[in-house]
C-alpha cells in the first residue's frame, strides 16, 4: 500500500489531490461504518434488555412483559372487546392470589385497567365466579378424555399443541402442569379451564374454574423456533379437576381435553422406603424418546427391554410417531403383559427445523411425570444405550451400594459416564464360539471394544432420576430438582453408560481413537441370551421375524482364529 502510494505520490500533482480525496472518503466511509456498527448494536442491547425474555429467578419462569404489551394490540380487537369481558377479570382475579407478582403485572399491563370492569365486580366473588363461568363455553362432550395425545389449542397465531396433564402439589405449591409444545421465545398467553365433575349424582355434568396460565418453557430448545412447555395452571381450592383444556381466549370452544393424572395416592410402595433402611425397595422404570423413521429393529428392541429387565426395570415408556410392523407386533406384546405403554406422537411439527427431534424434551417429560409416584427410580436412555452396572447383577444392588458407600440417599439423581462402543470395530472372537445365532446376534455382546477415554459427566452422559424429587428432565442431566437434591457423579468404576454406535462425527475416524476390551455385559450373557431367544421364539411367527443368522464374517474369522497362532510363531 505504502509503496503504491508513494509511487503515486511521485506523479504529477492532480493525481495526488486525487488520492488524498479517495483517502478522505475511505476514511468518512470507515467512520460512517463504524458509526453503523454502533448503532445496531445498541437496537441490539435495547432489544436484549426490553424484549428478550427475562428469565425467571429461581424457578425460570419466563414472562414477557414486551411482548405482552404488543400481543394487546392485538388482543384488544378480538378478546377484550367483547361481551366477556367480565369473565376474563375474574378470572384473573380468581388466579391472582396464585400467580407471582410479575405475572399478574404482565396480566395487567397486557390486560385492561380494574376500573374499566362491569356491575360484576360489586357482588360477592364466588357468586360472580358462578355466573362468570357459567357463560363460557360448556365442557366439551364430544371430545374424548385422554390420557396421553397431542391435541391442538385453537385461536392462537403461532402452532401451540398440549399433550397430557398432571397434579403437582411439590414445591409448596399446587398446580395443575400441563405438557405442551410451544413457541420458544413470546409464547402466546393462554387460559386454562379447570374441569370439575359437578355432583356425585350426575357424572357427566361439569363445571369449570378459568385461570390464566404461566408458560415455562424447557430449557433445552436448540434455539429452534418451537419448544417443549410446561403450561401452568394454579388450582384455586381443595379439590383436584379431574381434567382441563387449554384455551387461548376464555370464549374460545375448547378444542383439547386432558384427563388430569394424579398418581400421588400410589406412593407408599416405590420411593417411601427407597434407600431408607433394610433391604430397600426399588422400582425401575424406563423412558424411551420418541421411536421414528419407521423404527424396525426387532431384535435391538428385544435386547433392550431382556437386559433392562434382567437388570431390575419394571416398565417400560416408548413413544410413537412411527413403528414398522415388527417392532409394532413385539410393542403390542409386552403392552399385553403389562411391561410397556406406548403413547400416541402425533406432532405437528418439522423434527429438527421447528422444534428438537420429534419434541423428544416433551417426551422425556411427560414420562418424568407419569412416572411418579410409581416408579422410585427412572432411567431416560435410549435404544442404543445400556446403563451397565460393573460389579453388581441388579441396579437395585448398585443403588444400595451407592446409598451405604456414597450417603446418596438425597440425590435426586445418578449421572453414569458416556462409553462409546463404536460399531465399525471388529466383533468380539467370543461371538463365534456362540453356536446360537441369537447370543451371536447381540450388540452387547457382540461389541465389547470401547473407547478407553470416557466422557465427562454432563457431556453425552445419562442419569436415573428420582422422579419426585426432579422437576425438569433434560436429555443428558436434569435442569431442575426440588430444593436440596442434587446429582452424584457415579464413579466409573461401579458402573458407566454403555452406548453402542457408529462414529459420532459420521465417518470411520473415531475407531482410531485409543480403545479397550470391556466384557463388562458377558457376566449376563447367559440370562440375556436365553431371555431373547425365549422372546424371539415366542413372537417369530406371530410378528413375521426374520430368521437370525450367525454372523457372516464366522467362517473366516474361526479361520483366521485357527491361523494367527501359528502366522504369529
Ligand atoms: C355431540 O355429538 C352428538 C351426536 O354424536 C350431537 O348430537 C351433539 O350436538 C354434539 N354436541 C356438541 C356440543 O357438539
Ligand atoms: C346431568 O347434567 C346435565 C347437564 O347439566 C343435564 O343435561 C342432565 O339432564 C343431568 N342428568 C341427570 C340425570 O340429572
Ligand atoms: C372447588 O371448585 C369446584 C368447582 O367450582 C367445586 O366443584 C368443588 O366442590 C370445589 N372444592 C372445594 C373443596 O371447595
Ligand atoms: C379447532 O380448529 C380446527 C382447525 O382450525 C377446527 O377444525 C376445529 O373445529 C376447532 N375446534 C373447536 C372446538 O373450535
Ligand atoms: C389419596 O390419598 C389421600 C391422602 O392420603 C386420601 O385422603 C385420599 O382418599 C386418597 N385417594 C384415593 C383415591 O385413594
Ligand atoms: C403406532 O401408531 C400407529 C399409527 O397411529 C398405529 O397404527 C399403531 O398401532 C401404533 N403402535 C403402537 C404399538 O402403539
Ligand atoms: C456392588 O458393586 C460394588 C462395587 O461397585 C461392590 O462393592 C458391592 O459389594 C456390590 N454389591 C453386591 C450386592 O454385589
Amino acid at each position: 500500500m505504502y509503496k503504491r502510494l508513494s509511487k503515486m505520490g511521485s506523479s504529477s500533482g492532480g493525481k495526488k489531490k486525487y488520492v488524498n480525496f479517495r483517502n478522505r472518503q475511505r476514511a468518512s466511509l470507515s467512520f460512517f461504518i463504524v458509526v453503523m456498527f454502533f448503532g445496531v448494536f445498541g437496537i441490539i442491547v435495547f432489544t436484549e434488555i426490553f424484549f428478550i425474555d427475562e428469565r425467571g429467578r429461581a424457578a425460570g419462569v419466563i414472562v414477557r412483559r414486551g411482548s405482552l404489551t404488543i400481543q394487546h394490540k392485538q388482543d384488544k380487537n378480538s378478546d377484550y372487546d367483547d361481551g366477556f369481558q367480565s369473565d376474563d377479570y375474574i378470572s384473573i382475579r380468581v388466579g391472582a392470589a396464585m400467580m407471582n407478582d410479575d405475572t399478574l403485572g404482565a396480566l395487567l399491563i397486557g390486560g385492561r385497567p380494574p376500573v374499566a370492569l362491569p356491575v360484576i365486580e360489586h357482588s360477592a366473588p364466588s357468586a360472580s365466579k358462578v355466573y362468570a363461568e357459567h357463560f363460557l363455553p360448556p365442557y366439551p362432550e364430544n371430545s374424548t378424555l385422554i390420557e396421553g395425545g397431542w391435541q391442538n389449542v385453537n385461536n392462537t397465531r403461532y402452532k401451540f399443541f398440549v399433550f397430557s396433564a398432571f397434579y403437582d402439589e411439590r414445591k409448596g405449591q399446587r398446580i395443575i402442569r400441563v405438557i405442551g409444545a410451544t413457541k420458544t421465545r413470546g409464547a402466546e398467553r393462554v387460559w386454562c379451564r379447570l374441569w370439575y365433575k359437578a355432583g356425585e349424582f350426575n357424572s357427566s355434568a361439569h363445571v369449570s374454574i378459568t385461570v390464566p396460565a404461566k408458560i415455562k418453557v424447557i430449557r433445552e430448545n436448540w434455539n429452534l423456533k418451537y419448544s417443549a412447555c410446561f403450561v401452568m395452571c394454579p388450582l384455586t381450592n381443595k379439590t383436584i379437576p379431574a381434567a382441563v383444556s387449554i384455551v387461548a381466549r376464555t370464549r374460545d370452544p375448547p378444542a383439547n381435553l386432558l384427563a388430569v393424572i394424579n398418581n400421588h395416592n400410589e406412593t407408599a410402595l416405590g420411593m417411601a422406603s427407597a434407600g431408607v433402611s433394610g433391604p430397600a425397595q426399588y422400582k425401575f422404570g424406563v423412558c424411551v424418546k420418541p421411536l421414528h423413521f419407521e423404527y424396525n429393529r426387532a431384535l435391538q428392541i428385544m435386547e433392550f427391554i431382556e437386559f433392562n429387565r434382567i437388570l431390575g426395570v419394571e416398565h417400560f415408556t416408548f413413544y410413537n410417531h412411527t413403528i414398522g410392523s415388527q417392532v409394532d407386533c413385539i410393542l403390542k406384546d409386552y403392552i399385553d403383559k403389562g411391561l410397556v405403554t406406548v403413547l400416541p406422537w402425533k406432532l405437528n411439527m418439522a423434527s429438527q427445523k421447528d422444534i428438537r427431534t420429534e419434541g423428544l424434551f416433551a417426551a422425556l417429560n411427560d414420562c418424568l411425570y407419569r412416572s411418579m409416584y410409581k416408579y422410585s427410580h427412572l432411567l431416560l436412555i435410549d435404544l442404543d444405550e445400556y446403563i451397565l452396572p460393573k460389579y453388581n447383577d441388579t441396579l437395585g444392588q448398585m443403588m444400595d451400594y451407592l446409598s451405604r458407600r456414597l450417603k446418596s440417599r438425597t440425590h435426586g439423581s445418578y449421572s453414569f459416564q458416556n462409553a462409546f462402543f463404536y460399531l465399525q470395530w471388529d466383533d468380539d472372537d467370543f461371538v463365534y464360539n456362540f453356536e446360537d445365532p441369537v447370543a451371536a446376534n447381540l450388540v452387547t455382546l457382540k461389541k465389547t471394544r470401547r473407547k478407553t477415554k470416557l466422557h465427562p459427566h454432563k457431556q453425552r452422559s445419562k442419569y436415573i432420576c428420582r422422579p419426585e424429587m426432579t422437576v425438569e428432565a433434560g436429555n443428558h442431566f436434569v435442569w431442575e430438582f426440588i430444593p436440596g437434591h442434587g446429582t452424584l457423579n457415579v464413579p466409573a468404576d461401579t458402573a458407566i453408560l454403555h452406548h453402542y454406535r457408529i462414529c459420532e462425527f459420521g465417518g470411520d475416524d473415531c475407531i482410531k481413537a485409543s480403545s479397550t476390551v470391556d466384557r463388562t455385559a458377558y457376566h449376563f450373557k447367559d440370562s440375556l441370551t436365553g431371555a431373547v431367544r425365549a422372546a424371539y421364539n415366542r413372537l417369530t411367527d406371530k410378528c413375521a421375524l426374520p430368521e437370525l443368522t450367525m454372523p457372516s464374517g464366522k467362517v473366516l474369522n474361526k479361520l483366521m482364529q485357527f491361523l494367527k497362532p501359528s502366522l504369529e510363531r
